[in-house]
């Protein structure tokens, strides 16, 4: 049985939010983060989603009759903002042969991703915070195919999320590019599970549907779902929600 926000929660003042050292809390998880979220069915519909949109984009490419607008998997170009050890999200799709690049702060974690995915010349890692990062000019100006964020907004303070949202719907590709932003729902304060404790917070689903829009995109689709670890003890489990949209 699913209990909703059955984790540990109370409040927390923003400015020890700000300060909190979540590198140092990833990098001790990152032994037993990989097997935390495995079993996600609400991910997994959300990768699905964007998955058949990158081969559609693929496949209307190759149906214009200009050479010019053929693309082929290689062109598309995904970040996974938030990336931890890489699975399942860059190992999805950089195995589908699209280029990747994941972004996360945990070096550890970086480090398990590098390991794991080094089949995958297609797949690139990059150590920075997100609100400092930014892909190369080539494809921050409208040229990145599709951007994934899953579980990482709520460790920005709120202040934090206008203008990282802004910044990706920046770099997304006009009337094509799209973004998966999935987050808890409703999650407000300190947080107990059996990865780690941690600081966290999050909009409800309307307000951060009304944050895409008013950063020019297009919110395709928006569920909520209760999820529980599958490998881990029950006291872990809670109310995701997830936001699918496309740049306008
Ligand atoms: C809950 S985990 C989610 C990992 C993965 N996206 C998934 O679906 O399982 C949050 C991840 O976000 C990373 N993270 C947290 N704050 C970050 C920031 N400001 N910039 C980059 N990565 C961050 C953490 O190191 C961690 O790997």
């Amino acid at each position: 049985m699913v209990h909703r926000h059955t984790e540990k929660v109370e409040t927390v003042d923003p400015e020890e939010f700000a300060k909190f050292n979540l590198v140092d809390t990833y990098n001790k998880a990152k032994d037993i983060y990989p097997t935390f979220t495995e079993g996600d069915e609400g991910r997994q519909r959300a990768l699905d989603w964007a998955m058949l949109e990158l081969k559609s984009l693929v496949q209307s490419g190759n149906d214009q009759t200009s050479s010019n607008g053929a693309r082929v998997p290689a062109d598309i170009y995904c970040v996974d903002i938030g990336c931890a050890h890489g699975q399942p999200v860059v190992q999805i799709f950089a195995e589908q042969g699209f280029e990747v690049t994941g972004v996360d702060i945990s070096n550890g974690l970086l480090d398990q991703a590098r390991r794991n995915l080094a089949y995958l010349p297609n797949a690139h890692f990059e150590l920075a915070d997100m609100r400092d990062w930014s892909p190369a000019p080539t494809r921050a100006d409208g040229n990145v195919d599709c951007i994934f964020t899953f579980y990482v907004f709520g460790h920005l303070p709120l202040v934090d999320y206008e203008a990282m949202v802004a910044k990706m719907a920046g770099w997304l590709r006009p009337k094509t590019g799209i973004l998966v932003l999935a987050t808890v729902a409703q999650m407000h304060g300190w947080v107990t599970t059996r990865a780690a404790t941690f600081p966290s917070t999050s909009l409800t689903i309307q307000e951060n549907t009304a944050l895409l829009e008013r950063n020019g995109c297009e919110v395709v689709r928006a569920w909520e779902e209760e999820w529980s670890s599958k490998t881990m003890a029950t006291e872990d489990s809670r109310t995701h929600q997830f936001i699918c949209a496309r740049r306008k």
